[in-house]
């Protein structure tokens, strides 16, 4: 299935609206609908993941979400060759159902099994990234009116895991970049600029150093951009984007990059609005999307009902959005920003005392 049949549901439908037949035929890999319930994958995760994870489903409930979940298990499984993987039942959950939602995974540093956080982006080859930061009316940071939102390359770069000893005490990573993969996502970022009505996308890249690889993934921006020439396309060094970013945010809107230089400015930008706590994440690709939650697990206040469920509930109603249930997304949405707007329960990581229950309370008595 050609991956454009995805990009162009990417745009939220409302949610009454459904596709015509020839819509229909073209996508096969997503079963959008109107009201019937639809069932999506849930990986709780680890540490804080199960009850935030629970707290989302609490809400969709208020607010009468139709959406089934599936509650599968992602912890990493013995298979006949040997190694190590994520679960068959969890694979076919998502191949089934084609969108899912995924709290914190724990990720074991420099050592063990490779970040299932990883292998899932892999598995389902999702490719593009998206990290929408805003800033949060009511939760006053450095900034505000923070809107910005990048776009990461999902599956290769400096996360390919190429990585050996050439001899005693030299190691050697390898920065795969490719064509295929860098075309894919700088043609998703020009079309979701175009079709969310942005002002600017801007490729961010170090072609100046590494001008082979950066250099391939920055032509494939230039091609794309004259493909939508109605697209306010620019190009700048990671370095300067940094600087500028913290100095004035409002200089950038929509910004599309390699695997590892997004991994480090999403989290920037996320912190110039509050935090991994506060922004939802999107994995899309071709024949499916899994969304989650940035933040890690917080085995310091597992189980204690003192985690913030927001990242892991916008990233959910992005997911809303993406399978065309605006309604419903707005309508929580709204209800979390305003929640958090009183400020009267907040969780312990945005400056309250309130428990995730109490807060998960507060959206849902928004929403009945
Ligand atoms: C992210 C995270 C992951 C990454 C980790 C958990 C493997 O930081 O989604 O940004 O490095 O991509
Ligand atoms: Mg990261």
């Amino acid at each position: 299935m050609n991956y454009l049949n995805v990009l162009k549901y990417f745009k939220p439908r409302t949610n009454r609206q459904s596709l015509n037949n020839e819509e229909k035929a073209s996508s096969p890999g997503v079963r959008l609908y109107s009201t019937e319930v639809r069932t999506c994958t849930l990986i709780p995760g680890d540490g804080i993941g199960p009850e935030i994870s629970a707290a989302v489903q609490k809400i969709f409930k208020a607010a009468n979400v139709p959406i089934e979940w599936e509650s599968v298990d992602v912890t990493p499984v013995k298979q006949p060759d040997g190694t190590f993987g994520i679960p068959q039942t969890a694979i076919d959950s998502v191949n089934r159902n084609k969108v899912g939602l995924k709290g914190p995974l724990m990720t074991p540093v420099g050592k063990g099994h490779r970040s299932l956080n990883l292998a899932l982006r892999k598995e389902f080859s999702l490719y593009a990234n998206v990290r929408p930061c805003r800033s949060l009316e009511g939760y006053k940071t450095l900034y505000d009116n923070v809107d910005v939102i990048t776009i990461r390359e999902n599956t290769e770069g400096e996360y390919s895991g190429i990585e050996h000893e050439i001899v005693d005490g030299v190691v050697q990573s390898i920065k795969l970049i490719t064509e295929e993969a860098s075309r894919r996502v700088a043609e998703f970022a020009f079309k979701y600029t175009k079709e969310n009505n942005r002002r600017k996308l801007t490729a961010v890249h170090k072609a100046n150093i590494m001008r082979m690889s950066d250099g391939l993934f920055l032509r494939c921006c230039r091609e794309m951009a004259e493909k939508y020439p109605d697209v306010k396309f620019e190009e700048k060094y990671l370095d300067t984007v940094c600087l500028n970013m913290v100095q004035d945010p409002s200089l950038y809107d929509v910004l599309v990059m390699p695997n590892l230089y997004g991994d480090i400015l999403s989290d920037m930008c996320a912190g110039l609005v509050g935090g991994l706590g506060l922004t939802p994440s999107g994995n899309i690709g071709i024949n499916g999307a899994l969304f989650e939650s940035v933040h890690g697990t917080a085995p310091d206040i597992a189980g204690q009902d003192k985690a913030n469920p927001t990242a892991l509930l916008l990233s959910a109603v992005m997911m809303l959005k993406y399978m065309g249930l605006n309604d419903h997304a707005q309508k929580i949405e709204h209800a979390c920003y305003d929640t958090i707007k009183e400020a009267k329960y907040l969780t312990g990581d945005l400056g309250g005392k309130a428990k995730c229950s109490e807060f998960t309370d507060a959206i849902c008595g928004k929403l009945s």
